[in-house]
């Protein structure tokens, strides 16, 4: 490794404007620069006609306007192969390029280069015999003739000139760089192809258009028989047809999405597959357009589909479909619409006008991904359904379904997906979904105003989360789940429930968590989770809690997590969660407490976080209480999701000082102007509650050292 230190340069002069140099192999190395290249040097071996493959990559960073001025090691250079450089050049004539004749990579995005001025010799490329990678993009070109080369043909592979200024292209600028496969002119502001600039691009494979004002294109790319993946999204375009565009049959992704086509015409969803390669997945993207009809396809088309593989030397080819219809204005779609394409399996018709989806079971096979959401679907056709039993992501969102009918699902058995949130289902007594994939499934059912939900014996098997949030259920008891053995997730959270009892929860044992935040919970009788032995985290908050009953709790063995935040408990005794074994995190936050006997967690079996804030402990009890944990006499731990920085605490949580008494006095006279209200006298009452509190704590504790020490502080502070 020794004989890599070449640097002699960066080794000796301390004000090098290179100081890195990384060897990244015999002769090859990454080199860092600001401001100006200058002192650094290749070692001996690499230099001159070595039989070493050399690599240079040269990064320049805040190159002054000037760098290229005093060129002194043009050794160095004559060796850079890759170069990025950034600076800030309205007008330059990158002469620096002379020095570079091994270049294959250049970068110069991002360096608001307005013009770039050509010499007599023919712009400022024309050396770089090498180059195959230009990036130019992230500038401000308008003008682009400048892609001249001394060899023909040249070997510029890819070019990208996106987010510039452009808006004509002549019909020759990119006359010589017929070996391209990579075109970027997206984000630009070219309206016309009349001169047809591509033509000689024979090789082209990708060509990036999207993001300008293209109204037609007018056989501008007709000529490019390589032309792989076409991207004109977001341009004017309001007709494409076979003259226009006549090796949309040999795309892999047309994607014509944000363009102004009001109707789908036959070409569109025909394909040759002259040079897909196998396993290859056809992309057609036609989202944002104002398309209001999907036609049978024609005969045609058809004939199309079934001859594909005879074209290709008899080779059947294996190409899947992506179609992309949504944010369109559809509001029909004919029986045969996808006949023409093969393997369909993505399709997005989301945000149309839809109100129902019947089209032949046979197009939809291979169906992997239907997304119908934002439409107004009010039912489903179960023949549409039938045949698509590889369907694994179906989004129903956002429609007018109140039921589901039978047999709608009935071939369905690889759906890891559902999600039907804001419809209109009320009640379901059926799913209809008999299987979910071997995976495990998640079903949606949010925001539906559901009251009522029964799943029955042998429906739903493998659903794993089920969301219910956002609905109407007051009676828990009328949601039945007790059959759904693989369910682990229930999220029950903004529904109406006021009671629980032992009745209440049909829930399978199955079950880790179970969100129930945000109903209006009072009251939570003896044995009311006792079937679920195996939920790991309960979520309680923001209900409307004032006490917990002894037992309420009971066979929560496995509890980890306890979410109590929220409510309005007041006092808590650690001896009526004493049924909660496991136990490792309490959430107490906002709940106005101003009591928590800890005895009963003297012996649980790990450390039991206690999350505090937004409550009225006394600073006296809360430093025993954290004496307690920190000399091993308690299990539980108090803490806070974010530590305090203002007003009184203890190891950053809050706290209320002992002399509260004259904080009221205080708070009662500052309130006259402020909060002379029912909130201030309920605030009072409270703060007297918790001085009575604090001296009974502080009568049981008073000779425990921390707290006497804190006693003390607080009579030298007065
Ligand atoms: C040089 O840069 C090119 C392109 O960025 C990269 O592919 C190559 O791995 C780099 N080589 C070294 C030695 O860093
Ligand atoms: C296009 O390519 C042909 C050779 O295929 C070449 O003769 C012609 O000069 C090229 N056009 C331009 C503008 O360079
Ligand atoms: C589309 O095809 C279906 C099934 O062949 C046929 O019933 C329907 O009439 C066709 N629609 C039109 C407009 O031809
Ligand atoms: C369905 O489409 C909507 C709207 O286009 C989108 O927000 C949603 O993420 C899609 N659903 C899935 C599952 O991809
Ligand atoms: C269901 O779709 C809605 C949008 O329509 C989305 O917010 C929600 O996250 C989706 N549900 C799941 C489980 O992904
Ligand atoms: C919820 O149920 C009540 C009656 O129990 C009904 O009046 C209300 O309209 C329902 N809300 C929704 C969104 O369905
Ligand atoms: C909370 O419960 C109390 C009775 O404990 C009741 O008076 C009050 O209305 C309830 N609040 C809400 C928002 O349900």
């Amino acid at each position: 490794m020794k004989e890599l230190l070449f640097m002699l340069g960066v080794v000796t002069h301390v004000s090098s404007y290179c100081p890195e140099m990384h060897p990244m192999g015999l002769c090859s190395f990454r080199v860092v620069c600001r401001g100006d290249i200058r002192d650094v040097s290749l070692p001996y071996k690499c230099q001159g006609s070595t039989n070493i493959p050399v690599t240079v990559n040269l990064t320049l960073t805040e190159a002054n306007e000037r760098f290229d001025d005093k060129i002194i090691d043009v050794e160095f250079f004559s060796s850079v192969t890759s170069f990025r450089v950034s600076g800030n050049w309205p007008k330059t004539a990158l002469s620096i390029l002379e020095y570079m004749p091994r270049l294959q990579k250049l970068y110069l995005d991002n360096n608001n280069i307005k013009h770039i001025i050509s010499n007599d010799e023919g712009g400022p490329f024309f050396h770089l015999n090498r180059l195959e990678v230009l990036d130019l993009s992230q500038n401000s070109l308008t003008d682009i003739d400048i892609f001249s080369f001394e060899n023909y043909p040249n070997k510029m592979k890819k070019l990208s000139l996106a987010y510039n200024a452009i808006d004509k292209i002549l019909g020759d600028v990119f006359g010589e760089l017929t070996s391209l496969v990579e075109l970027d002119l997206s984000h630009n502001l070219i309206s016309d192809l009349t001169e047809e600039p591509f033509s000689n691009m024979t090789k082209l494979e990708v060509l990036k258009l999207n993001d300008n004002r293209i109204k037609n294109l007018n056989g501008a790319v007709n000529n490019l028989q390589n032309l792989k993946h076409l991207f004109l999204k977001g341009n004017h375009i309001q007709n494409i047809d076979d003259q226009s565009l006549k090796i949309i049959y040999d795309l892999e992704t047309f994607d014509i999405s944000w363009n102004q086509l009001d109707s789908l015409t036959s070409v569109v969803f025909s394909r040759h597959w002259n040079h897909f390669a196998s396993n290859s997945v056809c992309k057609i993207k036609l989202s944002g357009n104002h398309i209001t009809s999907v036609p049978n396809a024609t005969s045609k088309e058809i004939l199309e589909r079934f001859t594909r593989s005879i074209r290709k030397n008899f080779n059947p080819v294996d190409v899947l479909t992506e179609l992309d219809l949504s944010k369109n204005e559809i509001s029909n779609i004919e029986y045969n619409a996808f006949q023409s394409l093969v393997k369909l399996s993505s399709l997005d018709l989301s945000c149309n006008k839809l109100v129902g989806f019947v089209v032949n079971p046979h197009d939809l096979e291979h169906l992997k991904y239907l997304n119908l959401s934002t439409n107004y679907i009010t039912n489903l056709y179960f023949e549409s359904f039938l045949s698509m039993s590889n369907l694994q992501n179906l989004d129903l969102s956002h429609n007018y379904l109140d039921v589901i009918p039978d047999k709608t699902f009935m071939n369905n058995y690889n759906l890891k997906y559902v999600n039907m949130t804001h419809n209109e289902i009320k009640e379901l007594e059926n799913l209809r979904i008999k299987t979910f994939h071997p995976d495990g499934g998640v079903l949606d059912l949010s925001n539906n105003g559901l009251f009522k939900f029964n799943l029955l014996f042998g429906e739903g098997l493998r659903l794993n989360i089920l969301l219910l949030n956002s609905n109407n259920i007051s009676d828990a008891s009328l949601v039945k789940l007790h059959y759904q053995t693989e369910l682990k997730t229930l999220d029950m959270s903004w529904n109406l429930i006021e009671e629980l009892d032992e009745n209440s929860l049909r829930l399978p044992v199955t079950l880790s968590t179970l969100n129930l935040n945000y109903n209006k919970i009072q009251k939570i009788a003896p044995s009311s989770f006792h079937q679920l032995g195996h939920l790991k985290m309960l979520r309680l908050a923001h209900n409307n809690l004032s006490e917990i009953e002894y037992g309420a709790f009971q066979g929560l063995t496995s509890l980890m997590h306890l979410d109590l935040s929220f409510n309005n408990i007041r006092y808590l005794d650690s001896k009526v969660l004493m049924d909660l074994k496991s136990l490792a995190i309490l959430s107490l936050r906002f709940n106005g407490l101003y009591s928590l006997d800890y005895n009963g967690w003297l012996g649980h079996k790990i450390d039991l976080k206690v999350y505090m804030e937004g409550n009225s402990f006394s600073c006296e009890w809360l430093g025993h209480a954290l004496t307690d944990f920190n000399n091993g006499y308690s299990r539980m731990r108090p803490t806070v999701l974010m530590r305090t920085m203002s007003g009184h605490s203890l190891e950053g949580i809050p706290c209320i000082k002992k002399e509260s008494e004259m904080e009221l006095a205080r708070l009662t006279s500052a309130s006259d102007s402020v909060m002379a209200d029912e909130r201030l006298l309920v605030l009072t009452q409270k703060i007297l509650e918790a001085i009575k509190e604090q001296n009974h704590f502080m009568k049981r504790f008073i000779w425990g050292a921390h707290v006497q020490h804190l006693v003390e502080t607080e009579k030298l502070k007065r």
